[in-house]
């Protein structure tokens, strides 16, 4: 059987000519269902583009891939839409909340663009759950950072996807809100969710169960189940 994301020489070249950037180099990746996996790599490496690829936001410049035995590439524009929003939670780097919004506007926002039934009720279970059930009608640029994070994990949850991609989810917190927003995401593993999560942080990859490393734009396993602990950043 396939697995549920497969990769097979993916490469990323931006721009043209003298100003091409080859962002990914050739990743060939399996990620399987349930799997809970860290990508972990110094600034600029290809880990961002990398997850908009698999979440089907961006698409690779050549390779292959399937997801759940669909072959992307051959997907039209409004396929890739659907598969996007109904397989996919992504928490992206910026969090990107819309600051005039509450935070119960914020969460329901994906809901607009998806055709699966959830209830509007699903959101307020979703904050009492990550622990905001006071902040239901507060705005977005009145949070804190570990605030606006949960709001974010929310918010990529409200859809029930079945893959959450998270683009450094603890990058701007302190290392206690990290704990938290990490027992979290490992929390939604036991429950089954796939979560692949961009990190600088050793500590935060050896949380998860298996750790794939990136550099100039090429994938590398991590074979040992730990390493060491410090913060990747260039
Ligand atoms: N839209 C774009 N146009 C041109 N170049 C881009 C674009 N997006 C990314 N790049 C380049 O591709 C390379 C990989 O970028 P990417 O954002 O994937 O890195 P990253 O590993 O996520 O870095 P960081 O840890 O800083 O977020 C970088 O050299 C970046 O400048
Ligand atoms: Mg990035």
């Amino acid at each position: 059987m396939m697995s549920l994301i497969c990769l097979k020489e993916i490469t990323k070249v931006y721009g043209k000519n003298n100003n091409e950037v080859r962002a990914l180099n050739g990743v060939t990746l399996h990620i399987e269902s349930g799997e809970m996996t860290a990508i972990i790599g110094p600034s600029g490496s290809g880990k961002t583009t990398l997850l908009n690829i698999i979440g089907c936001v961006d698409q690779a410049t050549t390779g292959e891939y399937w997801l759940n035995n669909v072959y992307v590439p051959d997907c039209g524009q409004k396929e890739k839409a659907k598969l996007r929003n109904e397989r996919f939670g992504f928490i992206v780097q910026d969090f990107a909340l819309v600051e005039r919004y509450s935070v119960i506007k914020n969460v329901l926002l994906p809901l607009t663009y998806s055709s699966k039934k959830i209830p509007k009720s699903r959101a307020a279970e979703l904050l009492d759950m990550l622990g905001l059930s006071d902040k239901h009608k507060t705005l977005a640029s009145d949070l804190s950072g570990g605030q606006r994070q949960r709001v974010a994990i929310a918010r990529a949850l409200i859809n029930d996807p079945d893959i959450i991609l998270a683009d450094e989810p603890t990058g701007a917190l302190d290392v206690k809100t990290g704990n938290e927003v990490m027992e979290i995401f490992e929390q939604l593993n036991r429950e089954g969710k796939t979560i692949i999560m961009i990190t600088h942080n050793y500590e935060i990859a050896n949380r998860c169960k298996r750790t794939i490393m990136i550099e100039d734009g090429r994938t590398e396993e991590k074979k040992s189940t730990k390493i060491a602990c410090g913060v990747f950043r260039l």
